[in-house]
């Protein structure tokens, strides 16, 4: 992970409400269902990046920070760390956007990996020109 920063970092690759049933038994929402929507706001990224499919291969260092309640807007930003032959790191936080009035706060980050493959699963190399085209936009 970069340094933690107190807004967020990368773009905004999904949002979504936590609803009463993503939660567990004390009304908070469920580390799996938060882990679930970093996955995929991270696949989002990485098949626009790599132009086609992934697959998760590897979830580290996932910290949670705070719990988050029904009705919580959640915020996926992502941020390609490096891309390999076939893999791409990428470094997910997700931050609870309250309405303008409230400052956003950090829920939990985590650094997720992913590995472009073609239609049958098998990995595939990401070109050239998508780590050119990345570098450029640096
Ligand atoms: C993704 C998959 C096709 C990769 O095939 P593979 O032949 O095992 O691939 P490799 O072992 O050569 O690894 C591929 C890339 O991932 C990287 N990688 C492998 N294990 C890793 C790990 N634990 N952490 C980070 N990167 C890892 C390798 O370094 C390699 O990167 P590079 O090509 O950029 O150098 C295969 O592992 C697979 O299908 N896994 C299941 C994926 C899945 O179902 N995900 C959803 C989970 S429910």
């Amino acid at each position: 992970m970069t340094e933690r920063l107190n807004h967020p970092e990368g773009i905004l690759s999904l949002q979504n409400i936590a609803m009463p049933a993503d939660t567990n038994w004390s009304g908070d929402v469920f580390g799996g269902w938060i882990v679930s929507q970093m996955d995929l706001a991270g696949a989002i990224h990485v098949e626009r990046l790599s132009k086609g499919r992934c697959a998760t291969i590897a979830i580290n260092q996932m910290t949670f920070l705070v719990p988050v309640k029904v009705g919580n807007v959640i915020s996926c930003y992502t941020k390609i760390l490096k891309i390999g032959n076939s893999s791409v790191q990428v470094q997910i936080e997700v931050w609870n956007s309250h309405d303008d009035s409230r400052d956003p706060v950090r829920i939990t980050e985590g650094v997720f990996t992913f590995v472009a493959v073609d239609v049958n699963g098998n990995k595939r190399v990401i070109s050239d020109e998508v780590k050119q085209a990345y570098v450029a936009n640096l």
